[in-house]
């Protein structure tokens, strides 16, 4: 077991019409001048942007907006909103909506409160002194970015996508209503059971150090969703497993399931991003697309925790060598890919890559992770790329 920090200054208001509470929340926390930022636009069609605004003005708490922020938000629009805070005076953001809309604010926090150019964070060339306070109201579970210390940005020219982490970019407070998912497409509620289930994946398949109460919070936490995600399929309106998924999707990218262990393995997460950097997929159907020839690729040199996961998550069969229990586990994840209609190889994401595209793709992966990474194996640029080319 690896000693660990755990660090959740976020407060959580969960549960029906919580979003009424911003105004107080606001006050809370010193807010005196708002930037509301949202995306595409979800949050104007369901009415949500209407209600949080009338709540602001009856409280006498003056605003600006900016939407637009796409999933896989792009830094364009970070500088944008960085301009328009520094003019506006704002001393506080509200993220409303996914964490597309999150991690941007993050970003124009980030910009504010340090000058400079704020890539330089993402790049790897500076790190942050301060952040600006940050509200979310949710209204997708996925990333767990209301309560996670990361932020995820795409540089428009070369398509590169990089996070940066800090405590400083931790949500003030987070609003959840597990009502307002309701109105997600099916497949955005699918990428979001299957992200917030990988947040966990990767803190499980490690080699570094584990606990036995880290592994059945993590466990329980996977069969939740596992569950939930099934009902969700086939009832999109059934409120408890809204709730069931959303409160997961905290929980599992928190820190909780990774304290005493390494910290995680997180290469089923970068060769994501650079699927999301150059072909714009969601990001969950990215994972599910490529998590399973990371698994085929990797488990025999983390077998005991292949295993564990195949009997206690996906509750195979306890028959045959490690070996085997450990690849029914693999098939098993896939198969629960499949019955909520996620994708998993590259060419069921829709990507349609070359060789020379994987080339490129394993390439600036490499270069992300500063040439190797992983726990449950190490990877280095060959390893991605042979991952790439299984995953086709
Ligand atoms: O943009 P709008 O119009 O709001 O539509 C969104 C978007 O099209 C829609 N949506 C969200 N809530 C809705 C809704 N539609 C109807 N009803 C609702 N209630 O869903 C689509 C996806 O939204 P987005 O915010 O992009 O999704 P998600 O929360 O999955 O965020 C994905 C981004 O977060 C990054 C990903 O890489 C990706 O860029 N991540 C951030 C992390 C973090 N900050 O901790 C960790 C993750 O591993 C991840 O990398
Ligand atoms: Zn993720």
């Amino acid at each position: 077991m690896f000693d660990f920090k755990y660090f959740t200054p976020t407060k959580v208001v969960f549960g029906k019409n919580t979003e009424a509470k911003v105004a107080d929340l606001i006050k809370e926390f010193g807010g005196t001048k708002i930037l509301i930022h949202y995306g595409g636009g979800s949050v104007v069609r369901s009415g949500l942007l209407k209600r949080v605004t009338d709540t602001l003005d009856a409280a006498g708490i003056s605003y600006v907006t900016l939407g637009g922020a796409v999933p896989n938000p792009h830094l364009g629009l970070v500088y944008e909103g960085i301009e328009l805070c520094k003019k506006e005076n704002v001393d506080f953001l509200l993220a409303v909506g996914g964490g597309s809309a999150i991690d941007s604010a993050k970003a124009i926090g980030y910009g504010v409160a340090n000058g400079g150019d704020v890539w330089d964070f993402y790049d790897y060339k500076r790190k942050a002194e301060g952040c600006l306070p940050l509200g979310v109201i949710l209204t997708i579970a996925a990333t767990g970015s209301e309560m996670s210390d990361s932020s995820v940005i795409t540089k428009e020219e070369g398509l590169v996508k990089r996070g940066y982490s800090s405590d400083f970019s931790r949500a003030k407070f987070a609003i959840m209503n597990p009502e307002l998912t309701m109105t997600l497409p099916d497949y955005q509620t699918a990428c979001g059971c299957t992200d917030i289930m990988m947040h966990t994946m990767e803190r499980y398949f490690t080699n570094g150090g584990n606990m036995e109460i880290t592994d059945a919070l993590a466990e329980g936490l996977l069969r939740t969703v596992k569950k939930n995600a099934i009902i969700l399929r086939d009832d999109p309106q059934n409120y408890d497993a809204r709730a069931e998924v959303m409160w997961a999707g905290s929980l599992a990218h928190n820190g909780l399931t990774g304290c005493g262990n390494d910290g995680g393995d997180w290469m089923t997460h970068k060769l994501e991003h650079e699927l999301g950097g150059l072909y714009d997929v969601a990001h969950g159907a990215g994972l599910a697309a490529i998590w399973g020839s990371w698994a085929r690729y990797v488990y025999k040199d983390c077998l005991p925790r292949f295993k564990k996961f195949a009997l206690n998550v996906m509750e195979v069969e306890n028959s045959g060598t490690d070996e085997e229990i450990a690849l029914k586990g693999i098939e098993a994840m896939e198969d629960f890919y499949r019955s909520i209609n996620m994708p998993t190889n590259l060419r069921k994401l829709g990507v349609n890559a070359n060789e020379k595209d994987l080339v490129v793709m394993a390439h600036k992966c490499a270069v992300g992770v500063g040439g190797e990474m992983g726990s449950a194996k190490v990877l280095n640029e060959q390893a991605m790329l042979d991952i790439y080319r299984a995953s086709m």
